[in-house]
This record gives structure tokens, C-alpha cells and sequence, in this order.
């Protein structure tokens, strides 16, 4: 949700406000109704914040400079408690001298009873937030412990809710102290230097050592010093590891917008999610995956949890995992399945799909999951976020970093690994032999599948075109059957949430239980037709509901395959795709969508890589 810098430098040095406002930038995605820092000298604690993108605070700070320090913290806001105002704007003061700075990410459940207290005993507020409350806890506490470990210590141990909170004292000038509980913080590690961040985009331009921290920790950081310990003083290790990717991969190396450059890094996405999943003789093995063969082999029930664009890419997996592995498999939103009663028991695994790793609802969802005796699987694109921390076993995605907030090559990527989870499962049970296919086949389709996504990349003026002169539109709607309507949904999606237009993904199946009442003359329809070769005459029932449409005036945009001639008499534009196994079909059908949704976002000068109201990890319920 929001997002966290926090540094200290060598004392003689005195950049940290460069190095904190270069975090800032990186996980501006994170949030970006507001933005502030907090630097701390000797005896003295200054903080800058403005409402609006972290562009407000640069103009802030040029029109009334803040002397640099070696110790600052910064935040990056997506705001929960108070609207997007200077005065909400972290860091926090606390204290009748303001000499505390704290910045916050998640929310503090027990605010109001606490800000009552501390009301009662003459503490004046100036911001909505509950976080204001927690800064005044922290200086209260540090008046009676003299040190800001101690004092969070204390702290963090009365409040509820979902937190991770940095703070700075100018009587302890060259320390930053952190505490997470159920929202991300990891640790930067430099020579003479160290760094928090909500995650390692926040330093990854001065180290790539990093630290894990777990749930309810503690950490204080010094020039040349970390430590760790949990809520109830205990020290503790964290989980030291290198980062694999460097500052140029969270550049936009060229392109426009993050999501343009993200949207053409899908065959990597999907190339790097196959890599190094299958031994010599071609065998899937998923050393990673930390579940027995034999209680994989037991496996009754499959249930996925994800949200938004992860979900869908759920229920592409719904449709090939029952059919490779004849597995019962459930698709549902994380924020739903939480709060039922599920019939769940030590023979079903729980899937988790999500790119931060730190969605609230999914991992709430996977919590209820364990508690209710599943195994739990992850398919992650975030190295040690919490989800695949708290899950059984973790399927990586290898996307690399995604920074626009519309997620495009992790819906590919999960799509991927969920197919090689399928795959390998149905090789355990040797589920597939009756289909007359093998694991092995589908792998090796499932690795052409980036020289075409390349390929389809390469004709995409047409969409473009058509995006430019359908930016007035006020409603597109979008149809797929089987695996083609999760797509459906997906394309809906990307557009609502880049260009604000109204827009419904429907299963082609139910136009004439309603939906067909929206058709007047005009009415944009994107229509994701399935191979000609699919099952069941899927095709053909298809080519039907285009036309179904087309004689209520519908405008038809049709997504089909190359060869695919029978649906050209029906629609108004084809776009090609390249010719693929059904069940992988996804994989080339959305990109069309994506890019569809990101030109006519640009068409109408709007922010593609952040849109207004969302932010790209969604840390709260
Ligand atoms: C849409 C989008 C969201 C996320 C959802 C889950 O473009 O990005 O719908 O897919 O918030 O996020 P993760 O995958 O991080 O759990």
C-alpha cells in the first residue's frame, strides 16, 4: 500500500535526503497520494510533506530546501485513515517538541480508543491519521525509556491491525528503528551504511545484500550496525539474501511507460518461469516445492485464492489443472473465502496466486487455509514476501520486478507456473494418459509460447490504431467462452482500471441470459474466439454469438486465430493471433487487451503506469 525508506549514513556523510528521495521514487507505485520525509540531525528532526505525487514534495523542497543529514526517512502514501491531505501526509510528529518522525503503512485497528487516551491527557492532534497516534505512543515511551527501540517495543505491543512503522528521534540522531506485523519491511545492508524499505526497490541502487524480517519484528539500524529482535525483546536472525535483479530492471529502459516495457518483457516472463523446471531427461521437478510427492499424490480438492488480475489468472488455471490432473479445483476471491466456512481438510491445497506477496486478503486467506488444515502453495513474483513466507511451499514466478500498478507479464507469469504445478502434478499421479498427452508435450508448447507472444508484440499498429479513435467510448464489453473467458474479464479489467471506461467481461454462453439487452447500435464488443481445433464445437457456438451481436448492430472486434477465416464475414476488425493449444491460448489472447487498454489510456492523457485511486499492493483489508 504505502511505501517506506528509511536511511543512515556515515555520520560525516550527508545525503541521506538524495538516498531516501530515490527510494521514494522507486516505490511511489506503492501509493501516491502524498509523500513526505523526515531528516534528522543532532537534536533536531525536520520533515517536508505534500498531498499529491511525490513531484509535489521535489517542488516542495526546491522552493524551501531542508538541509541533508545522514539519517531520513520518507513515505509514500495510499491513504486509508484521512483524506489525501499536507496535514495526513507522513512522517508524523509526535511530542509537544515534534522531535519524533514516524512514517506508517497498513492500519492501526485500535486508533480511536488510543487517540482517546491520549486526548485525556492533553495530546493535540494535527492530522486524521491513525498513525499520529502511534508517533505520540512513541515519544510518550521514549521519554520514559531514553532509547527508540525500546520505546517502539513498548508500543507496537498495544496496538491491532496491520503495520509497518520507521521512526527517528533527534536525541538519537544516527538510528532508524523499524517494526512490521502483517505488512512488508525488508533491511538493506552497505558498508557504512544501511537502509529499510517496503521492499528492495527502496536501496536496490546502493546494495543488493538484503534481510527478511519476520512477522512481529524488530529492527534498529545504524551506520554500521543492524539488529533484531521480537515484540517481546527477544533477538532474533533475520533471513539474509542477494537480490537478483538490479536498478536497470526497475528503469523504464526505453519505453514510455512501465507498463509498455512490462507488457514487452512477456516472453521473458514467461521463458524464465519454465527455466530450470525440469531435469535432463526433461522430468518436471520442482525442488522447490517443500510438499511429499506422497501427500501431493493425496490431494482431493485444489482451491485457488487470489484477487483482481491474480484471480483470473486462477481460473485460466482452473480449466487445464482439472483437466491434466482430474482434480476438483475451486477458484476463489481471497476476501471471500476468508470470511466462509469452507469444507476444507489436510487433503486439499490451497493455491495462493499474487504478484506482491503481500495482498491482506490473500494472505489472510491462506492463514484461514492453515488454520482450517491445508497445505498451501504460493505463486509469488516477490522473493520473501509474506505470502510465500507463511505458505507450505512457494512456486516463484521469475517476471521480475513489476512497477506499474496494472499488472500484465505477472498475469503471464502466474498463468505459467500455475500450468507447471499442473503439469507436475499430473505427472505424479499419472493423471494424463487417458488424454493421450503427457507433462513432457505440454512443456514443450508451453516453450514456444515466448516466440509467439514476440511475434504477436510485433502486429500490434492495428490495436493501437483502433484504441486511438475509440478513446470516447463509453462502454466496451468483452466476451470469451471456457478459458477465453477468464481472458475476457482480465481485458475488462485492464480497461476500467487504465482508461475509466466502463467496461464488462462476460462468458459468451450467458449473452442470452441478459447481458445481450446492453447491445445497441455501436456497442464495442471484443470477442475472444477459441481455436477452430477446440473441443466440444467451442468454435463454432462462438462464431454463432458474433454473429448474435453483430445483427443488434454490435461493433465485433475479434480476437482468433491465424487461419481462423470463418469468423471474417462477422467482424468489423480481426486481430490475429498466433496458433496455439487451446488450453494455453490465454497466454497470446490477453496481450492484444493489454495493449488495447494501455493506448487508449495514453489516447487520453491519462497516468497509464499509475492510475488514480489504486496502488499496486494492496496491504489492507
Ligand atoms: C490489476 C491488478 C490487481 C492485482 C490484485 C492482486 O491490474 O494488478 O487486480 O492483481 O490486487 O495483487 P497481487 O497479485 O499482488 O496479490
Amino acid at each position: 500500500m504505502c511505501g517506506i525508506v528509511g536511511y543512515v549514513g556515515p555520520r560525516a556523510s550527508e545525503r541521506a535526503l538524495e538516498v531516501v528521495m530515490e527510494g521514494l521514487g522507486r516505490l511511489e507505485y506503492r501509493g501516491y497520494d502524498s509523500a513526505g520525509v523526515a531528516l534528522v540531525g543532532e537534536g533536531v528532526v525536520e520533515t517536508r510533506k505534500r498531498a499529491g505525487k511525490l513531484a509535489n514534495l521535489r517542488s516542495a523542497l526546491e522552493d524551501a530546501p531542508l538541509p541533508d543529514t545522514a539519517t531520513a526517512i520518507g513515505h509514500t502514501r495510499w491513504a486509508t485513515h484521512g483524506g489525501p491531505t499536507d496535514e495526513n501526509a507522513h512522517p508524523h510528529r509526535g511530542g509537544p517538541d515534534g522531535k519524533l518522525a514516524l512514517v506508517h503503512n497498513g492500519i492501526i485497528e485500535n486508533f480511536h480508543s488510543l487517540k482517546q487516551d491520549l486526548i485525556a491527557r492533553g495530546v493535540r492532534f494535527t492530522s486524521e491519521t491513525d498513525t499520529e497516534v502511534v508517533a505520540h505512543l512513541v515519544d510518550e515511551a521514549f521519554g520514559r525509556t531514553g532509547n527508540l527501540t525500546d520505546a517502539m517495543r513498548e508500543v507496537v505491543n498495544t496496538l491491532h491491525g496491520a503495520f509497518t512503522l520507521l521512526a527517528v528521534h533527534a536525541d538519537q540522531p544516527h538510528v532508524v528503528v523499524g517494526a512490521r506485523r502483517n505488512s512488508p519491511l525488508v533491511v538493506g545492508l552497505g558498508e557504512g551504511e544501511n537502509f529499510l524499505g517496503s521492499d528492495v526497490a527502496a536501496f536496490i541502487g546502493y546494495t543488493r545484500h538484503a534481510l527478511e524480517l519476520g512477522q512481529d519484528q524488530i529492527v534498529t539500524i545504524t551506520p554500521d550496525s543492524y539488529e533484531v529482535i521480537d515484540f517481546d525483546g527477544i533477538p532474533t536472525d533475520g533471513k539474509a539474501y542477494e537480490v537478483t535483479w538490479d536498478a536497470a530492471a526497475a528503469e523504464k529502459g526505453g519505453y514510455a511507460t512501465f507498463m509498455e516495457k512490462e507488457i514487452h518483457e512477456q516472453p521473458h516472463a514467461v521463458a524464465d518461469t519454465l527455466l530450470g523446471r525440469t531435469d535432463a531427461d526433461g522430468n518436471l521437478t520442482l525442488d522447490e516445492l517443500h510438499v511429499s510427492e506422497d501427500e501431493l499424490r493425496a490431494v482431493t480438492k485444489i482451491v485457488i485464492v487470489a484477487c483482481g488480475t491474480a484471480a483470473y489468472a486462477g481460473t485460466v488455471a482452473k480449466y487445464a489443472l482439472e483437466r491434466w490432473t482430474r482434480i476438483p479445483v475451486e477458484v476463489e476471491l481471497a476476501h471471500e473465502f476468508r470470511y466462509r466456512d469452507p469444507v476444507i481438510d489436510e487433503h486439499t491445497l490451497v493455491v495462493s496466486i499474487s504478484q506482491s506477496g503481500e495482498t491482506m486478503d490473500t494472505l489472510m486467506a491462506v492463514r484461514h487455509a492453515k488454520e482450517l488444515g491445508a497445505r498451501t502453495v504460493s505463486i509469488c513474483n516477490t522473493h520473501g514476501s509474506t505470502i510465500p513466507r507463511e505458505s507450505d511451499a512457494v512456486l516463484y514466478t521469475h517476471a521480475g520486478p513489476e512497477i506499474a500498478v496494472a499488472s500484465t507479464k505477472a498475469f503471464l507469469a502466474q498463468i505459467t507456473a500455475s500450468y507447471i504445478l499442473g503439469l507436475y502434478l499430473a505427472s505424479l499421479r499419472g493423471s494424463m494418459a487417458a488424454s493421450g498427452t503427457d507433462p513432457a508435450e505440454v512443456m514443450a508448447e508451453l516453450r514456444e509460447v515466448p516466440a509467439k507472444i514476440e511475434k504477436l508484440l510485433g502486429s500490434m499498429d492495428r490495436v493501437k490504431e483502433i484504441a486511438y479513435y475509440m478513446a470516447d467510448s463509453r462502454s466496451v464489453l468483452f466476451l470469451g467462452r471456457h478459458v477465453g473467458y477468464p481472458v475476457a474479464m482480465e481485458g475488462a479489467l485492464k480497461l476500467k482500471e487504465l482508461a475509466y471506461i466502463h467496461a464488462e467481461g462476460f462468458a459468451a454462453g450467458e449473452l442470452k441470459h441478459g447481458p445481450i439487452a446492453l447491445i445497441e447500435p455501436g456497442q464495442p464488443v471484443f470477442v475472444i474466439v477459441p481455436s477452430p481445433d477446440s473441443e466440444h464445437g467451442l468454435h463454432g457456438k462462438v462464431v454463432s454469438n458474433i454473429q448474435e451481436i453483430r445483427a443488434r448492430g454490435a461493433r465485433t472486434l475479434v480476437i482468433a486465430e491465424e487461419g481462423d477465416e470463418d469468423v471474417v464475414p462477422f467482424a468489423d476488425v480481426v486481430i490475429r493471433v498466433p496458433r496455439t493449444p487451446a488450453l494455453l491460448a490465454p497466454l497470446l489472447t490477453v496481450v492484444p487487451l493489454q495493449i488495447f487498454a494501455l493506448q487508449l489510456s495514453t489516447a487520453k492523457g491519462l497516468d497509464v503506469d499509475q492510475p488514480r485511486n489504486l496502488a499496486k499492493s494492496v496491504t489492507v483489508e
